[in-house]
């Protein structure tokens, strides 16, 4: 069925930049790829930008650390991320950073409109001090004995022994992470964010959203807490951009890093010609033909969607739509959170080797494979997901090479041997193609609402069925008949065009895979509508191989590599 095209805009979280991507991060870069390839599919005019989050005081004293200018450290750190996002097919329309001319414009438009509206105060806070660094201190960077458990060296927030939660002040015998001196207390005048002026249009948005639950009910639970005002300044020495008429002050990271998703969509503006930053941010863009509805600001002719793990709702579900409303900006059509990797049942660990770093498992496995690992694994909710390394081995052998590929496989050579590579001029079971074709909108409707898992047991059931229709018609002894030659090519035509609908919905899954096929299959990307019809009369390449079995050797090498990983703190 034809839809309304749809001119979306989505997001992935800006990673840090002061370390390399590992397969957590991945979860996420997978899922929202999928969906955005799955966009562009169905003809929707779909753009995906990120950028990385290159500010703050972490990504300075790594510098610091390796005696390089943080400028040096996120050019490494950029060039290593993407060649990360590449060979996981991680299909950014543009890759942006937040150390950016474009960034600082809209950080510094945006501070300047809600100061100029009043929702930006200051006042003077006391706050942990390095007095031989002479540098203000983060939770993180504060550590000591916990006060519950007494446990020594726990950092400032949070005591990783006995799980409690804490203020800095609260450590025994507290120590500066940086120097080893002992934090002093020091005034400062510092700018905040009156979260509280938005809230009943924080309330007006999340009613207005298709909100996940458990985010819902976060989000209640916030409210009943109360908003309290957002230090969004941090003292010098930081790394970040200067707040306007304030020397030595520096917007915190977390303000730049969201409004870094608008300079990457501003820098990919800049180089496609007709494609308006306005329609996507301004509110109050309307559009009469289509109404997508549900957006307070009234910003009808675009959405917004933006893909985040768990850890960062309260950023982007308060603070972020606050700060754009109050800047005149609209707001996010939804907010997606999913859940966090857990590898073997529990957290990944750099010990166990289970801390897999992307360059890592793609210099032993197939992108491919993790990518339908995860989407079998993926529904539209926040529970983590566990990558279990038998089950993917499994998984992998199993739907992808034993069922999916090995349709093509199976009929491939008859055509290329038997008849130069040209398919029959009739389908052998045009019910059965109807059948499948009737799964579209099913299969369609599951990818929409991010559940993958669900779309691809739907698939697999398809792929059972291509393979019985094949195991019924036997071309391997039909070959072997005389006077049947019809047949057989109508037998493999139709296998192959079982094969390229079952491509078509896995597309968005296994763009690599999909590419090779397309090649194989001699066709253009597939369109989810170009499915409809199938490929006759129509001359094909000769089959390679499209994908191997995963071997227990490849497994434990990706284990043993992740473990000498630990030993260099390189950024890729
Ligand atoms: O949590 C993180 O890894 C942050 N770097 C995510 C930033 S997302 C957005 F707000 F920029
Ligand atoms: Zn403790």
């Amino acid at each position: 069925m034809q839809q309304q095209p749809r001119t979306i805009l989505v997001t992935s979280a800006l990673p840090y930049a002061n370390g390399p991507i590992h397969i957590g991060h991945l979860v996420e870069y997978i899922q929202t790829d999928i969906w955005v390839r799955f966009q562009k599919m169905r003809g929707h005019q779909c753009y995906y930008v990120c950028a990385d989050d290159a500010h703050g005081t972490p990504i300075m004293l790594k510098a610091r650390q390796e005696g390089i200018n943080p400028e040096i450290l996120i050019a490494q750190v950029a060039k290593a991320h993407q060649a990360d996002f590449a060979a996981f097919n991680i299909g950014f329309d543009q890759y942006h950073s937040t150390h950016s001319e474009e960034n600082r414009y809209y950080s510094e438009l945006i501070y300047q409109r809600n100061w100029e509206a009043g929702h930006i105060s200051n006042h003077v806070i006391s706050q942990a001090y390095d007095p031989v660094e002479n540098i203000f201190l983060p939770d993180r960077f504060i550590k000591g004995q916990c006060p519950k458990c007494n446990a020594e060296d726990q950092y400032g927030d949070n005591c990783e022994v006995c799980g409690a939660s804490y203020s800095p002040g609260d450590l025994i015998s507290p120590r500066s992470a940086i120097s080893g001196s002992e934090p002093v207390q020091k005034e400062s005048t510092h700018f905040f964010f009156r979260l509280n002026d938005f809230a009943d249009m924080l309330q007006n948005w999340i009613k207005s959203k298709a909100l996940q639950p458990e985010v819902a009910n976060k989000l209640a639970e916030w409210f009943d807490a109360g908003l309290k005002e957002w230090d969004i300044s941090r003292d010098a020495p930081y790394f970040g951009f200067e707040i306007p008429k304030q020397p030595g002050k520096y917007f915190y990271v977390w303000l730049d890093a969201p409004i870094g998703y608008m300079a990457s969509f501003q820098a990919l503006c800049n180089r496609t010609p007709g494609l308006d930053f306005a329609s996507f941010w301004d509110a109050n863009v309307n559009n009469t033909e289509t109404n997508i509805g549900n957006n307070t600001e009234g910003n009808t002719k675009t959405e917004l969607y933006h893909f985040i793990g768990k850890d960062i709702m309260y950023f982007h579900t308060l603070f972020w739509p606050a700060m754009l409303h109050g800047a005149g900006f609209r707001t996010p059509t939804a907010v997606f959170c999913h859940g966090f990797l857990t590898v073997d049942g529990q957290k990944m660990s750099k010990t166990r080797g289970t801390f897999i770093r992307a360059s890592t498992y793609q210099e032993h496995l197939n992108p491919e494979a993790l990518r339908y690992y995860f989407a079998a694994k993926l529904g539209n909710g926040v529970d983590d997901i566990d990558l279990n390394l038998q089950d993917f081995t499994a998984k992998i052998n199993a739907d992808l090479v034993g069922k999916f590929v090995n349709i093509a496989s199976r009929c491939a050579n008859f055509i290329t041997k038997r008849f130069a590579g040209k398919l029959a001029v009739n389908l052998a079971a045009p019910e059965l193609y109807a059948e499948f074709i009737a799964c579209n909108s099913t299969v369609a409707e599951l990818y929409e609402q991010r559940e993958y898992a669900k779309a691809v047991r739907e698939i697999m059931v398809l792929a059972d069925k291509a393979n019985q229709y094949i195991n019924t018609m036997q071309p391997w002894v039909v070959a072997k008949q005389p006077g049947q030659e019809q047949t057989l090519q109508e037998i493999c035509t139709m296998g192959l065009n079982l094969f390229r609908v079952l491509l078509g919905y896995l597309r968005p899954i296994l763009p690599a895979i999909a590419i090779a096929s397309e090649d194989f299959l001699q066709i253009r990307p597939l369109t989810w509508d170009a499915l409809h019809s199938p490929l006759l009369d129509h001359t094909i390449k000769p089959f390679k191989p499209l994908l191997t079995r995963i071997t227990p050797v490849q497994i434990a090498a990706v284990i043993e590599a992740s473990k000498q990983d630990l030993k260099t703190q390189s950024v890729s």
